[in-house]
């Protein structure tokens, strides 16, 4: 493929429950790379949730440490990279992928997202009187940045990870 050839990571962006983590370890299992999940990543170094990294430390804290891992992970070779929700919102995060890897926005509707995430409470930013109200704002704010990302994939509600695998392949070819 073209990002393999370039020798680039594939970095995954965009919402909470868009899918990055599952199609990226189905990508990276097709591309014969490796895969890392930033959030995961960050959660190994700290040694507990990102929950609990939030509550304990804050969001800023969390931001830091999510530039910290992302940077170093672009630095690792081809490979595919699932990141948190907002590791692409920060400027100099967007910066270190235009320049070292190729981000790819996973672009899934508020029904499809809420659907995903509302039976999950594992997310930080959701713990809100009005979660499903929560997305939706996110979702708005985020959308025209994620759009900054050099290749979207559309998110079809019925697909199967496999399917959407091959979509994404597709739009690397
Ligand atoms: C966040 C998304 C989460 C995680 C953190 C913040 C966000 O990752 O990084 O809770 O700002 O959207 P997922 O997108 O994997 O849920």
């Amino acid at each position: 493929t073209r990002a393999a050839r370039l020798g680039r990571p594939v970095v995954l962006v965009g919402m909470m429950g868009s899918g990055k983590t599952a199609i990226g370890k189905a990508l990276a299992a097709r591309l014969g790379c490796g895969f890392v999940d930033s959030d995961a990543a960050i959660e190994e170094a700290a040694k507990c949730s990102i929950a609990e990294i939030f509550a304990r430390d804050g969001e800023k804290f969390f931001r830091a440490r999510e530039s910290e891992v992302l940077s170093r992970l672009l630095d690792a070779g081809p490979r595919v990279v699932s990141t948190g929700g907002g590791a692409f919102l920060a400027p100099r995060n967007r910066e270190a992928i235009a320049e070292r890897g190729v981000a790819l926005w996973l672009d899934a509707d508020l029904d499809l997202l809420w659907e995903r995430v509302r039976h999950k409470s594992t997310r930080p930013l959701l713990r809100t009187p009005d979660p499903r109200g929560t997305l939706a704002r996110l979702l708005e704010e985020r959308r025209p940045i994620y759009a900054q990302a050099p290749l979207r994939l559309i998110a079809r509600p019925g697909d199967s990870i496999d399917t959407t695998t091959d979509r994404v392949l597709a739009l690397l070819a």
